[in-house]
C-alpha cells in the first residue's frame, strides 16, 4: 500500500457491524483513509468492500481486541501503512447479560477485556502518534454507563468505566491539543442489542427503567456524533460524554 501524507487516517475498531461500519462509512466519505479492525473476518470484508467504494485506502486488520498485544500491534500496522493516525474511534464490544450468580469469570472478564482493557491499550498505542497531528479518541460507551441496567453488570461497569477513563485521559492531556471524548448512545437495533431481548427469565417491572420511552436511537445519528468528535468540527470537545439516547438518562 502506498503511502499518503495528506489524507487523514483513522482506525475504527467494530468496523464489521452496526456503529462501527457507520462511522466507517461516513469518516469514507469524509476523506479519511481507513485501517478496520474487528474479530469478524467476513463482516470486515464487506466494510473494506464498502469504504473503497466511498474513495477511502483500507487496511483490515482481523484480531481479537481482548489480547492487549493485538491493540498494540494494529495501531503500528496503520502507522507503517498510512504513515501517519489523525483518529482513534473505539466502537468494538460485547454485551454478554444475565443473572449475575450465573455470570461466569469468562464472560465478565472477557467484558472488560473488549470494552474497557482495549480502548485503554489502543490509546496508550495511539496517543504518541495523534499528538504529533492534534489527533482525537472517540470512546463509544453506553447510556446504560451513565444509568445502570438490571441483568447487565460486567458490561454496565465496563461503560461507566470507559467513560471514567476518557475523562482521565482527558484531564492528563489538558495541555496537549489532542482531543479525547465519549459518546453515550441509548438502545439501538444491532446484533449486540439481541443478546438482551435473548435474556431468560428478567423481571419486566425492571427492565422498564431502561426502556426508552421514545424509542430506539439510530445508529447513523451515534455514528455522525463519532465523526464529529474524531474531526475538526468537535475542537470544542474535550473530556466530554455526549449522550445521544432520546432521554432515556433524563429521569
Ligand atoms: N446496540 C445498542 O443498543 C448499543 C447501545 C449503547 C451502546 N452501544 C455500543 O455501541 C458500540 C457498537 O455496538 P453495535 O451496537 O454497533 O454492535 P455490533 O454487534 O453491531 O458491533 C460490535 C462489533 O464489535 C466487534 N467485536 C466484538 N468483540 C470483539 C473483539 N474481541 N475483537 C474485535 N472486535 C470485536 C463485533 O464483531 C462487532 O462487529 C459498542 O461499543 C456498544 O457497546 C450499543
Amino acid at each position: 500500500m502506498s503511502q499518503v501524507e495528506n489524507r487523514k487516517v483513522a482506525l475504527v475498531t467494530g468496523a464489521a457491524s452496526g456503529v462501527g461500519l457507520a462511522v466507517a462509512r461516513q469518516l469514507a466519505e469524509t476523506g479519511f483513509d481507513l485501517c478496520l479492525v474487528d474479530v469478524d473476518a467476513n463482516g470486515l470484508e464487506q466494510a473494506e468492500k464498502q469504504v473503497v467504494e466511498l474513495g477511502a485506502k483500507a487496511l483490515v486488520q482481523v484480531v481479537d481486541l481482548a489480547v492487549p498485544d493485538a491493540c498494540t500491534t494494529v495501531v503500528s500496522a496503520t502507522v507503517k501503512a498510512f504513515a501517519r493516525l489523525d483518529a482513534l474511534c473505539n466502537v468494538a464490544a460485547v454485551m454478554l447479560p444475565g443473572h449475575s450468580t450465573e455470570v461466569s469469570v469468562t464472560a465478565f472478564q472477557t467484558t472488560l477485556a473488549v470494552n474497557l482493557s482495549a480502548p485503554f491499550f489502543l490509546a496508550q498505542a495511539a496517543i504518541p502518534h495523534l499528538l504529533e497531528v492534534d489527533g482525537a479518541i472517540v470512546n463509544v460507551a453506553s447510556a446504560v454507563g451513565v444509568t445502570a441496567q438490571a441483568y447487565n453488570a460486567a458490561y454496565c461497569a465496563s461503560k461507566a468505566g470507559l467513560i471514567h477513563m476518557t475523562k482521565s485521559l482527558a484531564m492528563e492531556y489538558i495541555s496537549q491539543s489532542i482531543r479525547i471524548n465519549a459518546v453515550a448512545p441509548g438502545g439501538m437495533m444491532t446484533p449486540l442489542a439481541m443478546n438482551m431481548a435473548a435474556l431468560q427469565g428478567a423481571d419486566p417491572k425492571i427492565m422498564g427503567r431502561t426502556t426508552p420511552l421514545r424509542g430506539l436511537v439510530e445508529v447513523k445519528d451515534v455514528a455522525e456524533m463519532v465523526v464529529l468528535l474524531a474531526t475538526d468540527a468537535g475542537r470544542g470537545y474535550h473530556g466530554a460524554c455526549v449522550v445521544i439516547d432520546k432521554g432515556m438518562c433524563a429521569g
